[in-house]
């Protein structure tokens, strides 16, 4: 069948809950760009053991994660929902792919070089081959677009490097892949240290927003953010604290910069974060609620992932012959 809407494919790991960060940056645009596109979303379980993970603890992640997905809004008939590890072509691709990626450039990868300084009792070659991986995922699908936020768009280029040389060697095989970045949201940075991004593994609790956090955890993690002493609210450089809380507060309500400016000025940074908790906990209300209803269905969430793992496979069996056959195997 000839493909008529144009195709994305995105991935988010199953490691924690989501942070605020995950949502604003590319969760919230995976759900929009449902009716308009031909979407896949994948929970990469596969990626998320090249840091060591206690088993019993990843099997329930993966799972709320995925029930998650299906809270915020991706729509399991509208688009494909699915675990990565159910669809084994994802592995299958990336051993090609590997023998088209070169020592180099995956030496050059800042996410490597972060986590391996981070676990250095555990530097495994899965970390290091992790961007062939995840271009084995986006290209397995011959997505034209990959919503994410900033700190994915290395892997993405390298990805794009991929399919290029690929189809140089080859002729026409993939397609290149653009990066799909929000306008705001695309870096989320901690609520405690604001010059760093919101992250899944921040020692400090108080520095990340979890999107099943309740209201009023969401409410206090808000009032303890760290801003400046200068007590006025406006976006401009050296006020990361600030600048991070006007782009959630922007992501969340719409409104610009200036808008913001306007309506908080000359109050307080007190009001401004409380106001800013505010909306992100009303926002964050119904996904919770959602969330909770279908986190008791076990048998949706199975149908849901084994719909979403058959629809994965089939659109990807078709890339992997493909490329079976360029590279010179018997396909059967
Ligand atoms: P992961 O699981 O770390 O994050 C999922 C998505 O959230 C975005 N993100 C952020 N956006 C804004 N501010 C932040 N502080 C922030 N932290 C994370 C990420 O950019 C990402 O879009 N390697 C990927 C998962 C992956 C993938 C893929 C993504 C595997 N295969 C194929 C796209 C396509 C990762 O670890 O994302």
């Amino acid at each position: 069948m000839e493909k008529t809407k144009k195709r994305i494919f995105s991935g988010i790991q199953p490691t924690n809950t989501p942070h605020l960060g995950n949502y604003l940056g590319a969760l919230v645009n995976w759900i929009k760009l449902q009716d308009e596109y031909e979407c896949t979303y994948s929970i990469v379980d596969l990626h998320s053991i090249t840091v060591r993970q206690d088993p019993q603890k990843l099997k329930k992640q993966i799972n709320e994660s995925y029930a998650l997905l299906l809270a915020m809004g991706v729509d399991p008939d509208k688009s494909t929902a699915f675990v990565q590890s159910h669809n084994c072509q994802h592995a299958e691709l990336s051993w090609v792919l590997s023998c088209y990626t070169q020592f180099g450039e995956l030496s050059r990868m800042t996410q490597f070089k972060d986590k391996s300084a981070k676990h250095p009792e555990n530097v495994n070659a899965g970390l290091f081959t992790y961007p062939v991986l995840m271009a084995a995922d986006i290209l397995a699908y011959q997505a034209d677009l990959v919503p994410v936020g900033i700190d994915q768009k290395q892997h993405l280029e390298l990805a794009r490097n991929i399919a290029q040389r690929f189809n140089q060697v080859h002729g026409d095989t993939f397609i290149v892949p653009e990066p799909y970045i929000a306008k705001t949201g695309a870096k989320v940075m901690s609520l405690q240290s604001p010059e760093k991004k919101m992250s899944k593994s921040d020692e400090n609790p108080n520095g990340s927003i979890s999107v099943l956090d309740d209201r009023d955890t969401i409410i206090r993690k808000f009032k303890r953010a760290v801003t400046d002493s200068e007590a006025v609210i406006a976006y401009r450089e050296g006020k990361d604290g600030i600048n991070n809380l006007m782009s959630i507060y922007s992501a969340v309500t719409d409104k610009s910069f200036e808008e913001i400016e306007k309506e908080f000025a000359g109050k307080g940074y007190g009001e401004f974060k409380l106001a800013v908790g505010e909306v992100v906990a009303d926002h964050l209300a119904p996904v919770q609620n959602e969330f909770a209803k279908i986190i008791a269905d076990k048998k949706y969430i199975d149908e849901c992932m084994r719909k979403g793992a058959e629809k994965a496979f089939k659109t990807t069996r078709k890339t992997l012959q493909k490329v079976y056959k360029k590279v010179g195997f018997i396909v059967l």
